[in-house]
């Protein structure tokens, strides 16, 4: 049995070792974790408790809510709001930003998370998760705007995921490093299990949804059809596939073995850029994914540099494995190169001028 470092004490110790992190923040942490604890005591009762199906809500995306969905966003926001450290936080089941009002103090973080990743999965009793990332108020805090939450991912000071699959684990990044605490239920508390996670540079296994395929822009059809052809193609490799639907186990895969996820820009709905969601989803796992030493792209440019227009905005997520990742964003400098080559393009031009 590993009893290693707790959680709290994981954290006190950041505090003396990484400049930024002060009490509010490692208490807030700390808040975080607890609430998913408590998440993963409720979706590990199954059909025991009354958690499975659908709620009766659809929330701003469009998209009709489980009712683990709701339970996990109230659980959250039960947690954050009580620990007197936040200012404002948004989710994915939200329509708007919620401000906290607090009776004695200020909040100066914020917090941004997707209460239940994957939740298409949770009554069929596969892995989903919870991932969250926190930014630091600007200014006084005191009446955040949703301006105040548009910023580059490369201003997150924390982001981390909980995947409750067959253990619950927490994985966490303060920007400096990965580290992965998996949840004792006997002693109630996550204990570092996994320091320092790095990705491994290489791999030869590959996650995408490829009933998207027609939808596909052509540097990934090229990308997946080089790893389909295997030995005999110009990779010389075989390959292999996985895809969970559910971005939380499949980035837990990624860090603990390599590997490169993908849901790409595709054609399937034109006010769709992508399927996941820059704030809560794209944001923290990139931070993750380059903090362990990956590389996390939208194939067109680094995810942690966007500036976000709108709350709930979605973007291309590509990332994993440094190499492959690298690869398919050279694919889309190549389509560049190609479509700047056609005749099409001149005639375009001609026309511009
Ligand atoms: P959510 O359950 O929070 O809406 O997110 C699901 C996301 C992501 O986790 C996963 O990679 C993807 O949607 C699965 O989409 P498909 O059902 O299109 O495969
Ligand atoms: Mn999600
Ligand atoms: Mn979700």
């Amino acid at each position: 049995m590993n009893r290693g470092l707790n959680f709290a004490r994981f954290m006190i110790e950041q505090k003396h070792h990484i400049s930024g992190i002060d009490d509010a923040l490692a208490s807030l942490v700390n808040d975080v974790s607890r609430a998913c604890k408590t998440i993963a005591i409720a979706i590990s009762k199954g059909a025991t408790g009354d958690f499975l199906g659908n709620s009766d809500v659809v929330n701003i995306q469009g998209e009709k809510q489980k009712k683990m969905d709701v339970i996990a966003k109230q659980i959250m926001i039960d947690f954050a709001e009580r620990s007197g450290n936040l200012a404002a936080l948004v989710s994915e089941e939200m329509d708007d930003f919620y401000p906290i009002i607090h009776d004695r103090q200020v909040g100066k973080y914020m917090l941004m998370f997707d209460p239940l990743d994957g939740s298409s999965n949770i009554d069929v009793n596969i892995s989903v998760g919870t991932i969250f990332s926190v930014l630091r108020c600007p200014g006084e805090c005191l009446h955040p705007t949703a301006a105040d939450f548009l910023r580059p991912g490369t201003e997150q000071i924390c982001a981390g995921y909980a995947v409750y699959g067959p253990s619950t684990m927490l994985v966490l990044t303060l920007g400096d490093g990965v580290h992965g605490f998996t949840l004792d239920r006997e002693f109630g508390e996550f204990t570092l299990t996994h320091p320092n996670m790095r990705i491994p540079e290489t791999t030869r296994e590959f996650a995408i949804n490829s009933s998207n395929q027609r939808f596909w822009e052509e540097p990934v059809r090229r990308y997946v059809k080089e790893c389909l052809d295997g030995e005999s193609g110009p990779r010389g490799e075989n390959f292999n596939m996985r895809w969970i639907a559910s971005m939380v186990a499949e980035v837990h895969r990624i860090l603990n073995r390599g590997g490169i996820f993908m849901y790409p820009r595709d054609t399937k709905d034109a006010s769709k850029p992508g399927r996941l969601r820059l704030l809560y989803e794209a944001n923290p796992m990139a931070f993750i994914v380059e903090q362990a030493g990956g590389v996390a792209s939208t194939g067109r440019e680094r995810i942690l540099e966007l500036t976000p227009e709108s709350l709930h905005q979605r973007v291309p997520v590509i990332l994993g494995s440094k190499n492959e990742v690298e690869r398919v964003a050279s694919y889309h400098r190549d389509a560049v190169v190609e479509e700047f080559k056609s005749p099409l393009f001149n005639v375009r031009n001609l026309f511009v001028q």
